[in-house]
């Protein structure tokens, strides 16, 4: 069914609410969650408030954390996220940095000990919206078989960039360092839709398109997907001084407890290389250069990347957002789960 903006907003926002989240968080979590399934990215949009509710209502987030911002170094400092909301922890530690690359031309911001941020582009189009380039990488829960390995160990540790071009568009790429997210298991699992036999493996290591049997996803082309989510866990685990590698926490294990989740941002300030209206007129160039190549055969125009989630959006804007009506039951009732997700094993719904 298809569901307003604003509706959907507020549905989120009271659920959450509701599950003890004070309302100003919500209402972040809630933009955040909107934010993703506006672009279509469903997997990190309303269907994630079940879970969450959960994990609010037994304090593995916490209702009131006390987040501390430490200045550590003229362009560098670490958001304390006392393992609160992550997309409110990652907002305000991407605000800190906006603030210091507009003063100092680059900053590098980690956000320690926060939960689950969500799509993580929120975050670098919030920088490219100021006229500034962003970056951001996050560590998740290990469930990807390293290149070679039968074992998970690294997170689908996503890599999000976002660089302005003029009239407030923005070339965004964000992506899962695996084949898929996880989210995308959880979309298939909610809709009762096999997966494509390249995302993931089953307890065996075998290949599988039953999205009930996956118990670790494969790297996007091998080893050098493999190095990338080594990269993310190094900036946004390693560096932070967080747990790393398997050891990060899994998101169904003990609801009760904290994630401590890293995060990192860079952001750029493009005044420092160049003028920042040429930066910006040079990447619209590059996306109108990019657009009129010339497309291969089954395609009908070649996008930039993050094009593709606009023409979602355009749809969704002019007719509501698509929701799968299970999620919209859920959040129009007044039932918060108490038992539904803690089931102590990472690979369960
Ligand atoms: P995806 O595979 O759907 O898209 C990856 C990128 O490719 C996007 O920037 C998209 O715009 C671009 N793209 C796709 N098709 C295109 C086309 N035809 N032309 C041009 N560009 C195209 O994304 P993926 O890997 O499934 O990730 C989904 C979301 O999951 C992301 O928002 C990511 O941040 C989030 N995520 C969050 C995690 C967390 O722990 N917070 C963990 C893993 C993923």
């Amino acid at each position: 069914m298809r569901v307003s903006k604003q509706d959907l907003t507020k549905l989120i926002q009271t659920k959450l609410t509701k599950a003890g989240l004070h309302e100003d968080h919500a209402a972040v979590v809630a933009d955040v969650l909107v934010f993703a399934d506006a672009k279509g990215i469903h997997s990190h949009g309303a269907m994630r408030v079940e879970y969450y509710a959960e994990r609010i209502a037994k304090h593995g987030i916490n209702h009131e954390p006390d987040f501390k911002f430490e200045k550590t170094g003229p362009s560098s400092g670490v958001l304390h996220g006392d393992n609160g909301a992550g997309h409110v922890a990652a907002t305000r530690a991407m605000d800190e940095a906006i603030q210091i690359a507009k003063e100092t031309g680059v900053a590098v911001v980690g956000v320690k000990n926060m939960s689950h941020s969500g799509a993580i582009s929120y975050f670098t189009e919030r920088a490219a919206e100021q006229d500034l380039v962003g970056f951001s990488v996050c560590q998740s829960d290990p469930m990807v078989v390293p290149f070679g390995g039968a074992e998970a160990y690294y997170g689908t540790n996503p890599i999000a960039f976002a660089a302005p071009g003029n009239d407030g568009k923005c070339i965004s790429f964000d992506m899962a360092t695996t084949v898929q997210a996880w989210g995308k298991i959880l979309h298939a699992r909610s809709k009762n839709e096999a997966i494509p036999e390249d995302w993931a493996v089953d307890e065996n290591g075998e290949a599988t398109t039953n999205p009930f049997d996956v118990q670790a996803l494969l790297p996007i082309a091998g080893p050098k997907g493999y190095g990338l989510g080594m990269m993310v866990d190094v900036l946004a685990g390693v560096l932070l001084g967080l747990p790393f590698g398997n050891k990060v926490s899994s998101m169904y294990h003990d609801l009760s407890e904290g994630r401590n989740l890293g995060q990192l941002h860079l952001v750029i300030n493009p005044e420092q290389f160049t003028a920042i209206q040429k930066f910006k007129d040079n990447i619209t160039a590059s996306m109108s250069d990019l657009n009129h190549i010339k497309p291969a055969p089954g395609f009908d125009q070649v996008f930039y990347p993050g094009q593709n989630l606009e023409v979602i959006q355009a749809d969704y804007e002019a007719n509501g957002i698509e929701i799968v009506d299970d999620i919209y039951d859920y959040l129009v009732s007044d039932t918060i789960h108490h038992n539904a997700y803690d089931a102590k094993d990472p690979f369960a719904e």
